[in-house]
């Protein structure tokens, strides 16, 4: 293994290195894995077409790297140590070894049941360590893994089935969330009733709930491994081969499927982490995230298994059996690197200290934050009573499409700073835009955050939708790559996201289409339409503010209020959740049509005074009625 940086002056090094000589900065990065052929050409790239190629010619598999090669030094220890959702149940501690024959005997339950290389395969499963091993099987026999986050609804979970044709479904029969069992396999059940491309679904035995099996269609996972053997030689990939696919919300209705390859996001995730977490042979390190998210995907599994670490995995809810079970956790594995997300502390802080101080925390050596910018309080308090002052927080700015994390400083190495992701990893070049997509250079300066240069685990697509892939993300500003955040940088050159200028709303860490809130809401018989804003919330970081025009004046508000929120529940997930829903006649529009979505986030944010610049609007006698309305 490559040794970590190690100083402020060697990153500094390493920077000015990954810049003036990007290929020759990751070729060496690539030199630490297992290849089965070496690659041709390091990098070719083109951002108006917005198509980026890593390593090509290159022939190597991804588990090869994660599994294979940790055998002979470190085959007897832990790869994943698994915590119960219910503290009464033994947790698991699974070798590198066990994961290995695991991933090889269930590569061969894919093939069994007619997966091949190429295949897009979704996972919706619990957090258990069979998720893990089915991710793994994907990728050792070449398949595309999709995995949905398990708290989506059978019309999400459908929709990405069918967008990506999906020719397998592992799921369980059911998920223990704290007090709740999630049925998995039920909610399956409806999603396949319009999947046609499903031909098999493999179910997990977990919650013993009854479910119903279908003939020829589904079968037990169990009883797939018993028949399965346990030799599976790797799939030969190549570089540019997608490894898997994630969606993730837009500014339409429609999902995007991002679309990620094999080498790159190896080679980069595992960088990532070590330098990031400053990860040490034998720490246990433990990311609350879920597997159904792209933290879960290169913090939970690849960065931590490519680099031979030990990674936690949780199944349960930071609330359940109380709101100390973070810390228990922490305190019972001597945990020593801790990654959440700013969300999950605002509501741990806000349960008190009697839920900390039973618990010695003092393994701890660093923690971090992802998802959303977080605010002083609770980086003070996260810094204080967590760490003890003692642990450095790494505050990292990264996307579902940019693979890994891209601005943060690296753990006790790098300077910190309260509510700033500080500093870009080497190898990843941001810059600041205006509106016309002009750089801004210079120090204590604001604008659009983009990235100049490819770096190896950038997005490579949108399955099945290259146009939009471009469109999105390499149109707005010529020969960049367009993030959707706004940004800061201070006096030092030190980053500050701002958050979101676009129409993706970050709730509780989780990426929300407005227009896929908002579509969602219509369907409702008596709505007619909806324009969905965010507004601080003080543990979400965003709530949701609705507001809704009815066909009918609503006789019951509140009754309302709860039919579109079990319809959200229904057509997204309960994440999906309306905290605030106003009822209004009107929505203010410009007069090409447009919501006026600056105005109705000042009302929600309870500033109905200086509403900016509104003459552009068709009626501004809207706004006046909807201020009436909050007051
Ligand atoms: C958006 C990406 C990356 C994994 C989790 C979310 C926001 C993410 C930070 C941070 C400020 C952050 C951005 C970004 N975000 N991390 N440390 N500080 N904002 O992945 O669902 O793809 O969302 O999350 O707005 O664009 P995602």
């Amino acid at each position: 293994m490559e040794k970590n940086i190690a100083t402020f002056e060697e990153y500094k090094k390493e920077y000015d290195k990954s810049v003036t000589n990007p290929e020759v900065f990751w070729e060496e990065k690539a030199r630490n894995f297992i290849w089965r052929r070496k690659w041709d050409n390091i990098l070719s790239w083109d951002f108006t077409k917005a198509e980026i190629k890593w390593f090509e010619g290159g022939k190597l598999n991804i588990t090869e790297n994660c599994l294979d090669r940790h055998l002979e030094k470190i085959g007897n220890q832990t790869a994943i140590k698994w915590i119960a959702n219910n503290p009464s149940e033994k947790s698991k501690s699974i070798s590198y070894k066990e994961l290995h024959l695991e991933v090889c005997k269930f590569s061969n339950v894919l093939k069994n049941n007619g997966a091949k290389k190429g295949d897009r395969i979704c996972i919706y499963m619990p957090m258990v360590p069979e998720l893990a091993i089915a991710v793994l099987a994907c990728a050792r026999i070449g398949a595309i893994h999709s995995v949905v986050f398990a708290g989506f609804s059978a019309k999400s979970l459908s929709d990405r089935i069918n967008d990506a044709s999906c020719t397998i479904l592992i799921t369980a029969d059911g998920s223990f969330r704290g007090e709740k069992v999630i049925p998995l396999k039920n909610i399956s059940d409806e999603a396949m009733d319009s999947t046609p491309s499903v031909k098999r679904c493999i179910v997990l035995e977990r919650t013993k709930s009854k479910i119903n099996m279908q003939k020829i269609r589904d079968v037990w996972w169990h009883n797939e491994m018993k028949k399965a053997d346990e030799d599976c030689s790797i799939e030969m990939m190549n570089s540019e081969d997608p490894l898997f696919i994630l969606y993730t919300s837009g500014s339409t209705g429609k999902p995007k499927g991002i679309q990620h390859s094999i080498a790159g996001y190896m080679i980069y995730t595992e960088f990532s982490f070590r330098n990031v977490f400053q990860y040490s042979e034998g720490d246990i390190y433990w990311c609350t995230a879920d597997i159904g998210w792209i933290t879960g995907h290169s913090y939970i599994l690849y960065g931590p298994l490519l680099s031979g670490a030990t990674t936690m995995m949780f199944e349960g809810v930071p609330s359940y059996p109380d709101s100390g079970r973070f810390w228990k956790i922490i305190e019972d594995n001597n945990v020593n690197i801790f990654y959440t997300a700013p969300t999950a502390i605002r509501a741990l802080e806000a349960k008190g200290m009697e839920f900390v101080k039973p618990y010695d925390l003092s393994s701890l050596k660093v923690l971090g934050t992802v998802g959303e910018p977080i605010n002083e309080d609770a980086w003070h308090w996260y810094n204080k009573e967590i760490g003890n002052r003692n642990a450095p927080i790494v505050d990292t700015w990264w996307q579902t499409e940019t693979g890994g994390i891209m601005i943060s400083n690296l753990a006790g190495v790098t300077p910190g700073k309260p509510t700033f992701a500080t500093l870009p990893l080497p190898g990843i070049q941001p810059c600041l835009v205006d509106e016309q997509g002009n750089e801004i250079k210079g120090n204590s300066v604001k604008g659009r955050l983009c990235i100049k240069y490819p770096w190896p685990a950038m997005a490579r697509s949108i399955y099945g939708n290259h146009e939009r892939f471009k469109n999105t993300y390499f149109n707005a500003f010529k020969n960049k790559y367009f993030t959707g955040d706004g940004c800061l940088r201070d006096e030092n050159g030190m980053y500050r996201i701002t958050g979101r200028v676009d129409d993706v709303l970050i709730v509780s860490g989780h990426n929300l289409g407005t227009a896929e809130i908002e579509s969602a809401i219509d369907q409702h018989k008596n709505v007619c339409e909806t324009a969905i804003v965010g507004y601080p919330h003080p543990i979400k970081g965003n709530g949701i503010y609705a507001y809704v025009i009815c066909h009918k004046k609503p006789k019951n508000k509140d009754a309302l209020r709860i039919e579109i929120n079990e319809l959200l529940t229904k057509e997204v997930g309960p994440i999906a959740k309306a905290d605030k829903i106003l009822f209004v006649s009107c929505l203010p529009k410009t007069r090409s049509g447009k919501i006026m979505r600056r105005i109705l986030r000042k009302i929600a944010e309870g500033e109905t005074e200086n509403l900016g610049d509104t003459s552009t609007l068709l009626d501004p006698a809207i706004v006046e009625e909807i201020k009436k309305l909050v007051q």
